[in-house]
């Protein structure tokens, strides 16, 4: 039989406290919240009277139910008022001694059954259970701000918790309407753990110069549908608050990744703290707006850098498989004339057809007129010689990812194509200066990162070696945009920015599975509420393909040689046994057979 929760205590009602007070109350659970003074204590209560009733004017609340809800929630300044109370939770500020003093209070002042929780964000539960006279009651139940809208709670046990409370506590926050997830006690938990790896290497590239912040945001934001771009997600965070994050979490892994960026103690030192002081990697209006100003690092629109620019009216398109067909079709769509050049007439009609096929489904569904459909047809020539590409302005190899085939193709490009023209590869792994160093003018050489299917992916990376001319690369990010995709800037490094930030996590992901740390679908499920993103990371691995992750895995880990970049054993072993994810029915998980 599950344990019924009738009485809970909070102790601390700030920012979190009050919020966790409104859960249980709406939960038609009896609340008594303990705050340090009487001035923090009527605090408390006015932000718990306020949010409820930001609730009633959006009609997320009766009146009545907020009135029943305050009826439930009594408000002290003495502990000993928890002495009956089922279940405690703890929102003190994030200190352990303090923490801890109140644990050892409450061991004094309530029942033997009841349960100690707390609702710390990165302080160990274990060090906290001992200082309790029972440690096998003591659990983590780690809200998100704000706690009455955010589903996501993580429940963390120690090596000493009893099965029953962590159960009972589970059970009681999917009675609250929550989504938790069972974790073990490491710093970070699931989510933020996950989360700040990955934040404090955005943080790293900017702070490298790899690329700059809008380019950082925008990759993420249109490349993995993330709902924020990285580096205004630390500034939403506070960049305080995620130093203290990352350095507590180094303490404990002495990971270097999570070392925090050397910049950001440089800007918390200068007062750069994010929105809340008007100024981080972003500016803004004022303190505490989410309103962002220009300022002296932001880049000029593209196609208005300034400098040269070189004319581009004609684009060849080197392949015929997935993604030279939807890069021929955006750029026919856009108004250029595309020569195709594919290995036999054969596929190079293919390439027509299957642009054909795309379009008549924008006709089908009214997006496009019969008239655009049929001159864009027109403007698409497909051709089996080099030769006919020797007026293009602009060439985009997109064929197999394979160096030697790829060096090859620049080879010819470079015998054919016109002086002057810009000559481009799709590779999402090779280096592109390779390609630039099959030719004799590595100048006009770049890479541009198209995400597939193209035809709707609005993010190119746009990738310059250190042999790209700046007006090639200003160009290309003109056409870019001219082609309605959004470009980024990034230097020629293994995963451009996308891959470089994503893989990585995945495989933080896959080695916290491995050290049965939580199970996949709680790791999934506290990624997708936690960090809103469209997908957790193992519906994402078995989407991608495991083969093809494990691939990019190894390209990161033998460019950067970062210890925590070696692909997880766990992944490995699933790519040779075969299970490659959706695609042969099996990965992570197991799917129907279609
Ligand atoms: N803010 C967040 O986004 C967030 C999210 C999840 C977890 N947390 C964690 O929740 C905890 C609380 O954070 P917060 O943002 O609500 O802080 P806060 O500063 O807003 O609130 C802390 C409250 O505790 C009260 N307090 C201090 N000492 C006390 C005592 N001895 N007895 C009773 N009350 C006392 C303070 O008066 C204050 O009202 C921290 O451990 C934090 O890491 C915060």
């Amino acid at each position: 039989m599950a344990r019924e929760f009738a009485r809970v205590g909070v102790v601390g009602l700030g920012t979190m406290g009050a919020g966790i007070v409104e859960v249980f109350a709406r939960g038609g659970i009896e609340v008594v919240a303990v705050e340090v003074d009487e001035a923090s204590a009527t605090h408390g209560r006015e932000t718990l009277e306020a949010s409820t009733q930001r609730a009633v004017d959006r009609s997320k609340l009766a009146t009545d139910d907020r009135e029943a809800l305050l009826g439930r929630v009594r408000i002290s300044t003495n502990l000993d008022d928890l002495a009956d109370v089922d279940l405690v939770v703890e929102a003190v500020p994030e200190r352990l001694e303090l923490k801890a003093e109140v644990f050892a209070a409450l061991s004094k002042v309530c029942g033997p059954e009841t349960i100690f929780a707390s609702n710390t964000s990165s302080l160990s539960i274990t060090e906290l259970s001992v200082r309790t006279e029972r440690p096998h009651q003591v659990v983590g139940m780690h809200f998100f701000n704000p706690a009455p809208v955010q589903a996501l709670v993580e429940v963390v046990r120690t090596v000493v918790t009893d099965p029953e409370v962590l159960s009972d506590v589970t059970g009681l926050a999917v009675q609250l309407g929550k989504s938790p997830v069972v974790c073990g006690d490491r710093a970070g938990f699931i989510a933020n753990n996950l989360l700040f790896t990955y934040l404090n290497q955005a943080v790293g590239m900017f702070e490298s110069h790899y690329a700059g912040r809008e380019d950082l945001d925008a990759a993420m934001r249109y490349g993995c549908g993330y709902p924020m771009g990285p580096l205004a997600l630390m500034d939403l965070i506070g960049l305080d608050t995620a130093y203290e994050i990352l350095d507590t979490m180094y303490r404990q892994s002495r990971n270097q990744r999570h070392a925090p960026a050397p910049i950001l103690k440089q800007m918390i030192t200068a007062g750069l703290l994010g929105r809340k002081s008007g100024r981080g990697f972003y500016t803004y209006a004022a303190p505490g707006s989410p309103e962002v100003v220009a300022d002296s690092l932001t880049p000029p629109p593209p196609g208005q850098e300034g400098g040269d620019q070189r004319s581009v009216q004609r684009v060849g398109v080197v392949g015929t498989g997935t993604m030279a067909t939807g890069i021929a079709e955006v750029f026919a769509k856009s108004g250029y004339d595309v020569v195709v050049r594919a290995r036999t007439e054969a596929k190079g009609e293919g390439v027509v057809a299957g642009i054909r096929k795309s379009l008549e489904k924008a006709v089908v569904k009214g997006k496009l007129s019969e008239s655009a459909r049929d001159e864009t047809l027109a403007r698409v020539r497909p051709t089996t010689t080099f030769d006919d590409l020797t007026d293009c302005d602009l060439v985009v190899e997109a064929v197999a990812e394979d160096l030697e085939v790829k060096q090859a193709v620049f080879g010819a490009l470079d015998d054919v194509v016109k002086q002057g023209a810009i000559l481009a590869t799709t590779t999402s792994s090779l280096p592109v200066v390779e390609c630039a160093a099959a030719t004799q003018r590595p100048d006009d050489v770049v890479g541009m990162h198209f995400f597939n299917p193209a035809s709707v992916m609005k993010l190119v990376e746009i990738v310059s070696p250190i042999t790209t001319a700046p007006d090639v690369t200003s160009t290309v990010r003109a056409v870019t945009a001219k082609i309605g995709k959004h470009p980024v800037l990034c230097g020629d490094r293994a995963g451009f920015i996308v891959n470089a930030l994503l893989f990585p996590y995945l495989n933080d992901a896959t080695a916290m599975l491995e050290a049965n740390y939580a199970t996949a679908d709680d790791i999934d499920s506290a990624m997708k509420n936690g960090c809103g993103l469209p997908m957790g990371p193992f519906a994402l691995l078995d989407v991608v393909g495991l083969d093809v992750s494990l691939a990019i895995e190894r390209s990161l880990y033998m460019e950067f040689r970062v210890p925590g970049f070696a692909p997880a054993p766990l992944l490995e072993h699933l790519v040779t046994a075969g299970r490659l994810g959706r695609k042969t029915g099996q990965g992570f998980r197991d799917y129907q057979k279609k």
